[in-house]
């Protein structure tokens, strides 16, 4: 069975009594009537244009499966890239011996071993670290970046502990996974076609990410090869279907989000007849740049056209963790110029754009374990801003005065001492946003299922299928699962919906990454 163990995340999560008093915000008595009526239509008017009905769901859903047929049909068909990730068969079980993974796709990036030890043992032994990635690497050149990821590896490698084996004669292998639109050349090169997620490396774009990677490797003098190229998407799904073969499609809900599922060769035209041995391919829909039939307000129009890559992935900037929280700040901006909703003076924090450093889920999970421990981010940096787990624990907050509202409201964007009423507010927005999000994801999942049950009838809604869900949004957003999980029952109807498993997978990415350089091994059969 699986043991896992973490080496090393980073943080420092000290909590005082001390601090607990210091944080205490005071509750301003009520909103007044003035302030309020000047909120109510911009309240009532977001609502509206982010309202998600059956009928909006619905469209969204055959939206999705159209636009995955027009993609499949031809390059450039639709705004899915439907990319062959050249993963045509799925990891068995029968995968033996010591790999490596590499996961880069975010703030953070990780490197995980294991030890695979076939179908009897399966996951004998696995570590892994998170390292962040500095800031300033997100907008440096490709050299600077990959060079400070190999470092963090070659430091890993070094670590290896006499737990893990090296099989006589081979040597250490890596799965890469890669968490950006990549066009796959072979199961072990692809070239990027363009940064996603806040990042803007210089010279990455067009090149065969994994031959940036092995310079890289030459450069620090550590040998390994990389036997797998993967998407994170892709790696989930290899990882959760490793446990569970019911496991067809693989969602990512973090930072960024994607999804990607098992499709028959016979239903991609573009591949005009080339040979597939398996008969099934996985399919990475780069989900994140749908755009048909979202309902938009003019908050997510303005944050696109300010965002690094405007009229770019529009389902990921209304669906996912990088954007969730800018968009409520950019709601409470409006309403904060145009009533007292925080007070007399505007709150001149609510003018700070979204820091494309969002404070790390796994700092969420610790909040949520303790909520105190959100106190160090405020003093890391003084442009923090509102971001998508400050609305999560916002959203937790059943106290009678909204406690963490007013604490979250008072760090992030300087509001000292906030109405009650203020803080109800917040929280409908949050609720608003999140519930957009997350119900748009569900129909996003139902147009990938319905248009694979529509090509081969009865294959999945009439037997257990089972989506693999991964990502920080996802694992720590409890509102956010739910809202998700309800736009698919309703989707698909209470007895379709009874076969229908949304699962998380916790890991399964860098495992899956993993198994995927063990199936593609050089040394093992
Ligand atoms: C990228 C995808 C990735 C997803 C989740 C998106 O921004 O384009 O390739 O799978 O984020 O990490």
């Amino acid at each position: 069975m699986s043991r896992a163990t973490a080496v090393a995340v980073g943080g420092s999560f000290s909590t005082t009594a001390r601090r607990r008093r210091e944080l205490a915000v005071p509750v301003r008595c009520s909103l007044s009537a003035a302030g309020l009526a000047a909120v109510a239509p911009i309240l009532r008017d977001l609502k509206m244009k982010c309202d998600t009905p059956l009928p909006v769901l619905r469209h969204v859903a055959d939206s999705m499966s159209a636009d995955m047929r027009a993609g499949l049909a031809t390059n450039g068909g639709s705004d899915l890239k439907m990319i062959l990730s050249y993963v045509d068969s799925l990891p068995t079980g029968n995968e033996l011996g010591l790999f490596y993974a590499l996961d880069l796709g975010g703030t953070n990036f990780r490197v995980l071993r294991v030890q695979l030890g076939g179908k009897e043992e399966r996951i004998i032994d696995t570590e892994f670290e998170q390292v962040s990635i500095p800031q300033e690497l997100m907008y440096g050149t490709t050299e600077e970046l990959f060079d400070f990821i190999v470092s963090g590896l070659a430091r890993f490698v070094e670590k290896e502990s006499t737990k893990f084996h090296l099989a006589e004669g081979s040597k250490r292998e890596i799965g890469f996974t890669f968490s950006f639109p990549v066009k796959q050349t072979s199961i072990d090169s692809g070239i990027l076609i363009k940064w996603t997620k806040g990042f803007a490396v210089s010279g990455t774009a067009g090149r065969d990410v994994v031959v940036c990677l092995n310079e890289a490797l030459v450069r620090q003098g550590l040998d390994i090869r990389v036997s797998a190229l993967v998407n994170d998407a892709v790696s989930t799904l290899a990882g959760a279907h490793y446990w569970d073969e019911d496991v067809k499609v693989a969602v990512i809900l973090g930072t960024g989000t994607n999804a990607c599922y098992v499709e028959s060769i016979e239903a991609i035209p573009k591949l005009q007849g080339s040979a597939y041995g398996s008969g099934k391919t996985i399919i990475n829909i780069e989900w994140g740049a749908f755009s048909t039939g979202l309902p938009l307000t003019e908050f997510d129009r303005e944050m696109d056209n300010e965002s690094i890559n405007p009229g770019e992935q529009l389902f990921e900037k209304t669906i996912s963790g990088m954007y969730l929280g800018e968009i409520v700040r950019r709601v409470l901006k409006k309403m904060a110029k145009a009533s007292t909703l925080f007070g007399d003076s505007f709150p001149e924090k609510l003018s700070v754009p979204f820091s494309l450093r969002q404070i790390s889920f796994i700092i969420e999970e610790y909040i949520l374990n303790d909520w105190m421990v959100i106190h160090p981010c405020y003093h890391e940096t003084e442009t923090m801003t509102l971001s998508t787990p400050h609305l999560c624990t916002m959203q937790q907050d059943d106290s009678g005065d909204l406690d963490k509202v007013g604490l979250i409201l008072s760090g992030t964007l300087g509001v000292k001492n906030s109405s009650l009423g203020a803080r109800k507010i917040v929280q409908d927005i949050c609720d608003t946003i999140v519930k957009r999000g997350s119900r748009l994801a569900g129909a996003g999942i139902v147009g990938i299922l319905q248009k694979v049950e529509q090509d081969s009838i009865g294959q999945i809604f009439q037997k257990r299928t089972v989506v693999a869900m991964d990502g920080g949004l996802y694992e720590h957003y409890p509102q956010y699962r739910h809202y998700l999980k309800e736009a698919v029952a309703e989707l698909l109807g209470v007895e379709v919906f009874k076969n229908v498993f949304i699962e998380h997978t916790k890991d399964g990415s860098g495992i899956g990454a993993a198994l995927l350089a063990a199936a593609n091994s050089k040394y093992f059969a």
